[in-house]
């Protein structure tokens, strides 16, 4: 019969179909390295407060570097009835050091020893994907900046909007990244706050020192309830959130190139490698990972919505299921970063076929609205000009016709005024060069946005 190291008040062992059903060794397991460096923060923090002797101390410290090691090497051996990592870890304390390995869970409880491991796993899961998301926008900087003169049609509804720089439309991505690692470094700050030393929920009567625990890992501060602190898992969430909105956004944007690489678009040539064929259709080549990443957003998104189903009906502090949540987050990270490394993999290799995208650049009357700002400029009311230009377009598609090979006399028979030349304006290219607003895809502003990102990740 095995004794827990809860077992004190047990008659008997536990039912082994138990032990199966309530383990979580196989997926915390992963958290031995945290659980390593943060019992090693405990333990000076209790031979500083004098709860334990310094050679105590030592010996303790010593011993978890020496498991840390056997961890590290794959040589640690897991068995289901230690239940978790954190017993897996005092047992093999207490095999080597006896009473001072039964000294470590002074002041601690699972209950807060599990949360801080988190905690710690989470910030450098944070700290790893926010180096992929910079990779990703360095990639998209760089083929900003090799597409630059590039005019390409934007759209709204996938209809054919205004003509817009290819550089300003990657660059559009960099940007939805940078609102994505603005909130992943938000909510580090909240992950970043140590809840060691809450105990199991009420906190405890020895004279223990939070603050330097929270200063050994790294923590900028501690929580401030025990019992608020015992069962939440507000940090938990939030990650989830930020990965589920990243992954959004990689769906979505997968799905765009997915189209755009269609031969009935043939805006965007993917490399061979990064592509698959058919078994059956010699000719195929298929843009299999970029259907993977949007498919593969669905367990991303579904991350929140579970730890929410999780947590919603818990009271005030720790329960059991709480031990579900950790591997939900730990594969809605695995995910998202594999997402962004593949994502990264498809922009350094992916080409916009200029000739391809020109070919049917003047179909769509893009040039439409960049018209009706010229007729602005001259002082006609907006929806007077909105209405002469939707009457010029009608004419061109009755009469098969683009704006720019409308005749003086057609303007004219359209009403606009003299002193109006609409040529200066028609045509992509004039559309595009006539852009000027701040943001806008107009040549000088994408430039400076262009030479902005260059500079900011240069320092990154
Ligand atoms: N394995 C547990 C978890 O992940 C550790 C905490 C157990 N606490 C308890 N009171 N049973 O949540």
């Amino acid at each position: 019969m095995n004794q827990k190291a809860w077992g004190g008040r047990f008659e008997g062992g536990t039912d082994a179909s138990v032990e199966r059903f309530s383990e979580s060794i196989t997926i915390d397991s992963r958290l031995w390295r945290e659980d390593i460096t943060a019992s090693i923060a405990h333990a000076r923090m209790l031979s500083k407060v004098g709860l334990i002797r310094l050679d105590e101390a030592d010996a303790l410290v010593a011993a978890l570097e020496s498991i840390g090691a056997e961890l590290a090497a794959g040589t640690f051996p897991f068995r289901i009835e230690l239940e978790d990592i954190h017993m897996h870890i005092e047992a093999a304390l207490i095999e080597r050091l006896g009473d001072i390995g039964r000294k470590l869970h002074t002041a601690r409880s699972r209950n807060d020893q599990v949360q801080t491991d988190f905690r710690l796993w989470i910030r450098a899961a944070i700290d790893r994907l926010g180096e992929h998301l910079t990779s990703l926008q360095r990639a998209l900087v760089a083929a900003a900046r090799r597409h630059h003169g590039v005019v390409m049609p934007s759209y709204t509804h996938w209809q054919r909007a205004q003509p817009v720089l290819a550089s300003h439309y990657l660059l559009a991505y960099a940007e939805r990244l940078e609102r994505d690692r603005e909130r992943l470094l938000d909510c580090r700050r909240r992950v970043n706050r140590l809840p060691l030393g809450s105990a199991a929920l009420a906190g405890t009567s020895l004279a223990i020192d939070r603050d330097f625990v929270a200063r050994e890992l790294g923590f900028e501060a501690v929580t401030h309830n025990s019992l608020d602190t015992s069962g939440d898992r507000d940090f938990a969430l939030e990650s989830a959130f930020v990965l589920s909105l990243t992954a959004s956004h990689l769906a979505g944007w997968a799905d765009e190139w997915i189209v755009l690489n269609t031969t009935e678009f043939g805006f965007l040539k993917l490399p061979d490698a990064l592509c698959t064929g058919s078994s059956i259709m010699p000719q195929k080549k298929n843009p299999d990972v970029l259907e993977l990443i949007r498919g593969k957003a669905a367990a991303v998104i579904a991350s929140l919505t579970q730890l929410q189903l999780l947590v919603y009906k818990l009271p005030v502090a720790y329960s059991r299921d709480l031990q579900e949540d950790k591997k939900v987050l730990f594969e809605a990270f695995d995910t998202t970063e594999s997402m962004l490394a593949m994502m990264e993999l498809m922009v350094h290799g992916m080409r916009l076929d200029d000739l391809s995208i020109r070919s049917r650049l003047a179909d769509g009357f893009m040039d439409a609205t960049a018209l009706m700002e010229l007729c602005i400029k001259h002082g006609m009311p907006m929806r007077q000009a909105h209405e002469l230009v939707g009457q010029a377009v009608s004419l061109c598609e009755k009469t098969k016709r683009r704006l720019d090979q409308l005749s003086v006399r057609d303007w004219q028979g359209l009403g606009i005024p003299n002193g109006i030349d609409p040529g200066s304006v028609l045509g992509v290219d004039r559309a595009v060069q006539a852009l000027a607003s701040y943001g806008s895809s107009g040549p000088g502003q994408v430039e400076g946005q262009l030479s902005l990102w260059e500079e900011r990740l240069a320092g990154r």
